[in-house]
């Protein structure tokens, strides 16, 4: 196994993202909709980031270290 960053789960609530992936389905949801329905970003945090990547893109395992987004202004 290559040693390096591997970042593949909220371990706040031991929840991999692709086990997330997979329970989303093909759903489109945002952020929130994950945290409301799994626990998943509600507590530290820290998953954040890696959470609103997967809906993007569909990655589950992340070899860097992402860092939060400012929210989204209003303007
Ligand atoms: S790691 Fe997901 S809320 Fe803490």
């Amino acid at each position: 196994m290559k040693a390096g960053i591997h970042i593949d789960r909220c371990t706040c609530f031991d929840r991999t993202f692709a086990d997330l992936k997979h329970a989303i389905g093909g759903e489109r949801v945002l952020l929130e909709d994950v945290t409301k329905r799994f626990g998943c970003g509600g507590d530290c945090g820290l998953c954040r980031p890696y959470l609103e990547r997967m809906l993007e893109t569909g990655e589950t395992v992340f070899h860097q270290v992402l860092l939060a987004r400012p929210p989204k202004s209003r303007e």
